[in-house]
């Protein structure tokens, strides 16, 4: 392929990238979002493969990494659960960084690169190889530590080392002068120490940032990680002089930064505390799950009365959380859905931006159940509804309906935008027991006089309704 075309079907890619992002941003076009996606990156990686810059000799060994990458990609998108996708995003995004670290390296040591590059032009080149290394370890030991947090490896605890943010300025300040030496540097051998240096330096910063941040800030962290990787691509196209590489790498970092930002937002965080670590969470680390003492008398229901409330109803609010991502009650939840809208009950969905454990988690799901997209909401359409909602029903949902992020400014979730069901004529929380949700606060709605608890697991408890409904 000459690079001529090699260029057009590079510009072509990132057409596709971009309208993949815009198809994203609506539930209605995410498939089509996503067909753009896998498109792109097919012109991408045959136009790269097949381009000038790599020799026939190459083509075995890449032929044989795709075919091991390609396995490892089919093999865990269909044994990993949907609850897990928060995990194995963090371990991908730390593959970017390790591939921008080697990338890196490999480009320092390449005989070619002293060649091709004299004069001021080097200078900039291992400036890229500095930085696309720096960003790289970051990324790689930072979503490392994600992944161990995410999947319990590593306690959700925070690690607050005394005159942390010492430290870390000291090591910020190391590596800027390690820079300095490695651009100075003599010959390749003479550059090897100070980049060393600074990788490891990155490698713990990657690490103690982490380990700094609190179990309530994790989606953050990894939609912030998720933006560090564009970074390292970014970086690594500038050192291969690859355009695709450095727009995508670009298009990633921004719109993860984007999406940090707006979850931050949705969770009354203040994003630069969140990536300083530590700072935000001493007033409020949240407690371990199930800790918070339960304060008052709850009303239980059965599935049958919560069968017949919602047949009387006239405008019905579901509001999903992690709990019906762990029941896979979606489908179940569909069915009741249709059944309560063929008898005329106005039936919505509210959505919080943080529900279950990743970004349009419950969107997804509800999106696999077939639920039509113009009946699930955001929560900031339909927050002031509910005072003329007849039932709102919570399902496996808890942080995101707690009326202390609004009542009690002494709560660690104080502040946090929150589905108001407590404003309904009736709520129903459908949950197993007593136990706190991921903040591992309390939660006075289950106390409140108009509140009913629905205690089993949602998938059990909505069939029964679901043939209640029904008989
Ligand atoms: P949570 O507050 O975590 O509450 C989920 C509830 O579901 C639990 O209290 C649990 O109570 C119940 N549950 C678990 N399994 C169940 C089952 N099989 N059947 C019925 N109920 C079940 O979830 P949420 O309301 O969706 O809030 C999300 C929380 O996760 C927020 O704190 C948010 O910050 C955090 N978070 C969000 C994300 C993103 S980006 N969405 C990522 C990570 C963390 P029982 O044990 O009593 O059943």
């Amino acid at each position: 392929m000459s690079a001529t075309l090699a260029t057009a079907s590079y510009i072509g890619a990132t057409i596709l990238f971009i309208l993949s992002l815009g198809g994203l941003s609506n539930p209605e076009s995410s498939r089509r979002g996503n067909l753009y996606g896998m498109i792109g990156m097919t012109i991408a990686v045959l136009a790269t493969v097949m381009g000038p810059q790599v020799t026939k000799a190459g083509y075995g060994w890449i032929v044989g990494a795709m075919a091991v990458g390609a396995i490892i990609g089919i093999y865990a998108a269909r044994t990993v659960k949907m609850t897990q996708m928060p995990e194995l995003v963090a371990l991908m995004h730390s593959l970017v960084g390790l591939a921008a670290m080697l990338v890196g390296f490999a480009n320092y040591i390449d005989p070619a690169a002293s060649v091709e590059f004299t004069g001021a032009a080097k200078s900039i080149h291992e400036m890229e190889i500095y930085i696309g290394i720096l960003i790289g370890a970051v990324t790689f030991t930072g979503s490392i530590i994600a992944f161990g947090k995410l999947s319990g490896k590593i306690g959700g605890k925070t690690l607050l080392l005394p005159g942390r943010h010492w430290l870390n300025l000291a090591g910020l300040l190391v590596v800027i002068w390690f820079g300095r030496e490695f651009l100075h540097a003599e010959s390749i051998d003479a550059g090897m120490m100070p980049l060393v240096v600074m990788t490891v330096i990155s490698l713990l910063f990657g690490i103690h940032m982490v380990m700094a941040i609190g179990g309530a800030d994790m989606p953050v962290v990894i939609s912030m990680l998720n933006s560090y990787s564009g970074w390292a691509a970014a970086a690594t196209g500038f050192m291969l002089s690859n355009d695709l590489l450095i727009v995508v790498g670009a298009l990633v970092g921004s719109s993860g930064a984007i999406l940090s930002y707006i979850m931050c937002r949705a969770m009354n965080r203040n994003f630069i505390s969140v990536i300083a670590g530590g700072f935000g969470s001493e007033g409020g680390a949240p407690a371990p799950a199930g800790a918070a003492q339960p304060a008052g008398e709850v009303n239980p229901i059965l599935a049958a009365e919560t069968a017949e409330l919602l047949r009387e109803s006239k405008n019905v609010i579901i509001v999903p959380g992690y709990g019906m991502a762990v029941a896979q009650a979606q489908h179940t939840v569909y069915e009741i859905t249709k059944v309560l809208r063929d008898k005329g009950v106005n039936v919505r969905f509210g959505i919080h931006p943080v529900a279950g454990r990743m970004p349009g988690h419950m969107n997804v799901l509800l999106a696999e159940a077939k639920v039509p997209y113009d009946i699930v909401l955001e929560m900031d359409e339909l927050n002031e509804d509910f005072p003329d909602t007849d039932v709102a029903m919570i399902i496996g949902a808890n942080d995101i309906v707690n009326p202390a992020a609004e009542e009690d400014p002494t709560s660690p979730i104080a502040g946090m935008p929150v589905l108001q069901v407590w404003k309904a004529k009736t709520s129903i929380v459908m949950k197993r027991s007593m136990a706190t949700g991921y903040a591992g606060v309390d939660n006075p709605l289950f106390y409140k006089e108009n509140n009913r608890m629905l205690f089993g697991d949602a998938k059990k408890m909505l069939d029964e309704v679901l043939a209640a409904l029904k008989a």
